[in-house]
This record gives C-alpha cells, structure tokens and sequence, in this order.
C-alpha cells in the first residue's frame, strides 16, 4: 500500500471536537479534510477544506462524502458498522467496519475482551434483569448497548430499590448490566497502531471523572514500571486482535490491590488523550492522521508532565467565562472547540497545564476552575 502524503484529502466521519483538532493536525501537514456532520456548524466546520451536511448514518451523504476523499477515519465510533462496510469499496476506511462492529456494542465489546481473557467488571447481558443482578450483585450499573458517552444512557440500581425502575430510565434500550467497581483509580492507555502493525504507546493517563464526565486528566501517570507494562500489555494485546489502524483508547480501572479491568474501548482519539496535543512530540490527533495515511508513525514522547482539565458547559451559565485568570499563567493552553450552545455538561473546551509538578498542576486546575466560575 502507498502511503498517503500531503495532498491528499481524508474524510471524517463526525464533525466534533475530535475531528476539529484532527483537522488541525491534518491541514498543518498539509493535508484536504472533509467532514460529514448533521450541523454545518459543527466544531470542525470552520477549519475543515469541505462540510457535508447529513446525519451520520445518512448513506447518501456519507457516499458524497467518500467520492470526494482518500481515506475515511472517524470522530465517533457511533457511525454504523453497516454504513463504513458500504463506503469501502469507495474509499478506504480506517478503522474498518470490524473494528467499529466490535466496540459500538457494548455486548459485543465485552464479549471480544472476555475472549482475548481479559479482566473486567463482572457484566450480563440486562435481558434477563434478575438473572443478570443475580450474577453482578447489587450496586450495578445498566448501560445502554449502543451510543452512550459521558454516562449517558447509564442507570445505577442499589440495593433494595426496584431495579425496573432503573431500567426504565433507558427506555427500552437493550442494555447490559456490570458490578459497581470500587476502584482505587482510572486509568487509560491511548496508543496508535499503523498500517504495517507498527504500535506507539503514549505515556498512561489517570484520570478523574466528575458527575461521569471526565473532570481532570494527569500524565504521565504515578506508576511503577511493571504495573506500567501490564496496562501496557493489555491495550497492545486488543489493539492487535483488532487489528486496529489509528488510535486507540483503552479505559481501564485500577483496583486497591493493584489489578487491572478493562472499563471500554475508543477506536479514535480520546479527551483522556487531549494532553498529548501541547505534552508530547506527536499529538494523538497526528498520530491518528498518519496511521490512516499509511505513514510511519511519529514520537508518542512526553516532553513535560502535564495535567488537563476539561471546560464543562455549567461555566458559561452567566456567559462566556473570564478567560483572564487562565491566560495569566505561562504554563497553561486555552483550548476551545467552537461551541455556540454551551449546555450544562457539554464538553466547551479544556485548559492543558504544562508542568513537571503534576501535584501541582493539578491543585493550579482546580483554582482556574473555581475563578472560572461565575460569581
Ligand atoms: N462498573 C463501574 N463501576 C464503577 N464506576 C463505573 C463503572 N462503569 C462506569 N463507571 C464510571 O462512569 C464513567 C463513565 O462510564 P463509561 O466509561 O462506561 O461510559 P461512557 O458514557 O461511555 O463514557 P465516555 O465518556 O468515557 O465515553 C467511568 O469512567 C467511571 O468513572
Ligand atoms: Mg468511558
């Protein structure tokens, strides 16, 4: 396979804030990127070369999309497997339709990581809702198969309560239910895989959720080298049986004593990867350009400790926030993604803090957020 260089045009599939900062990466390269997205105002709009206007599974549209592109990547794995498997033989699709079948299903996804032996929460299909508590144990937590994100589609049932009524939250969705883990720690492991299987791991990222939306993330993670290679060893090992092309988040929660479950799995860059794009040699959002290019893959090393923190819609409640206070301090990056609806819980941008201290970066993280906050 030749390799795609500058000039060429890559499609993305979803046009966020994972496709604007892939854009980015894209076009200083010196790459075309076109987008198909529902919004022509979506964040990746104003910095793409093309906009497509359709719903994700709008096939028509994703069709007019692949006759114009190179190569077709995504910016969500909520893209059906279905619709990718159609645009192949127009463009080539990277991840592929397998890769995508395998993780927009949560069922799927776990079934393919109990086959490779791996560790997870204790899970059961939610068909059968006795059954499955009867297996998982009470808390659990019932997540909707498909399209889920930032603990959407996600219903916690504890002891004693109606577990229908949980259930009913997710309004018929087929759904599966895990145990509640009492981990002591998340942490997540974003690596690239390139199209001759060459793999490049990026420093592993602790991160810390607020509300089930990622609150702070700090990098490189506190971590004893063998307890590194384990995460390590895991995301490399799903990263192959895939045989993924990009990048790849793997979540994982770390328990007391030190085991490792596999939470999910991302076939794109991930917000648990923002610090790479200011922290590191080569930003995952590049390091996903080059691997669905075909070109070798670039330096995942960190250049500094860094923490991010992501900027939540709930700051804009009195308008947008007084940006002064974060653009006094030399170590941090305002990142915003272009969003003119900034709603409670919707991810508006993030603050990357360079710093060796990470300590103390992330203690600096929590002042911004509290000055950012209206008075
Ligand atoms: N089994 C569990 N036990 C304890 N906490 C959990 C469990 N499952 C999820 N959580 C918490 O909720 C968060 C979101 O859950 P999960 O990652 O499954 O959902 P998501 O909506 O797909 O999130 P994302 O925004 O990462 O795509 C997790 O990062 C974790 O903090
Ligand atoms: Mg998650």
């Amino acid at each position: 396979m030749m390799p795609l260089l500058p000039g060429a045009t890559i499609g993305v599939l979803g046009g966020g804030q994972l496709g604007r900062m892939m854009a980015l990466a894209a076009r200083r390269m010196g790459y075309r990127v076109v987008v198909l997205d529902p919004s022509a105002r979506c964040p990746t709009a104003p910095v793409a070369d093309g906009v497509v206007v359709g719903a994700l599974d709008d096939l028509a549209a994703a069709k007019h999309l692949a006759a114009q592109v190179d190569v077709i990547t995504l910016d969500t794995e909520h893209v059906p497997a279905d619709l990718l498997e159609a645009l192949e033989p127009i463009a080539p699709v990277r991840p592929g339709a397998k890769v995508l079948r395998t993780i927009q299903d949560r069922l799927v996804q776990k079934q393919f990581l109990d086959a490779l032996g791996l560790p997870q929460a204790t899970w059961a299909p939610a068909d059968d809702l006795e059954a499955a508590l009867a297996k998982v144990g009470r808390p659990a937590i019932l997540k909707v198969r498909r399209a889920g994100y930032d603990g959407k589609g996600q219903a916690r049932v504890e002891p004693g309560v109606d577990p229908a009524a949980a259930l009913a939250t997710l309004r018929g969705e087929p759904a599966v239910a895990e145990a509640l883990v009492r981990f002591a720690r998340e942490v997540s492991v974003v690596l690239a895989r390139g199209m001759g299987g060459e793999i490049r791991i990026y420093p592993i990222a602790e991160n810390v959720h607020r509300r089930h939306v990622l609150h702070t993330t700090r990098a490189p993670a506190p971590m004893p080298a063998t307890q590194r290679a384990r995460a390590e060893g895991i995301a490399v090992t799903i990263a192959e049986a895939l045989e993924h092309v990009g990048v790849l988040a793997v979540e994982m929660f770390e328990l007391p004593d030190g085991q490792l479950l596999v939470n999910e799995l991302a076939p794109r860059t991930r917000n648990s990867g923002h610090y790479t794009y200011g922290a590191c040699a080569t930003s995952q959002f590049e390091q996903h350009v080059r691997a669905v290019c075909g070109l070798p893959l670039g330096d995942p090393r960190a250049l500094t400790g860094a923490v991010m923190v992501n900027l939540i819609g709930d700051l804009w409640r009195a308008g947008p926030p007084a940006w002064a206070a974060v653009l006094a301090r030399p170590e941090a990056r305002l990142h915003l993604y272009g969003k003119d609806a900034p709603a409670p819980g919707r991810k508006m941008g993030h603050v990357l803090l360079l710093d060796d201290d990470t300590d103390r970066a992330l203690a600096t993280a929590e002042q911004l957020i509290a000055q950012l906050e209206p008075t």
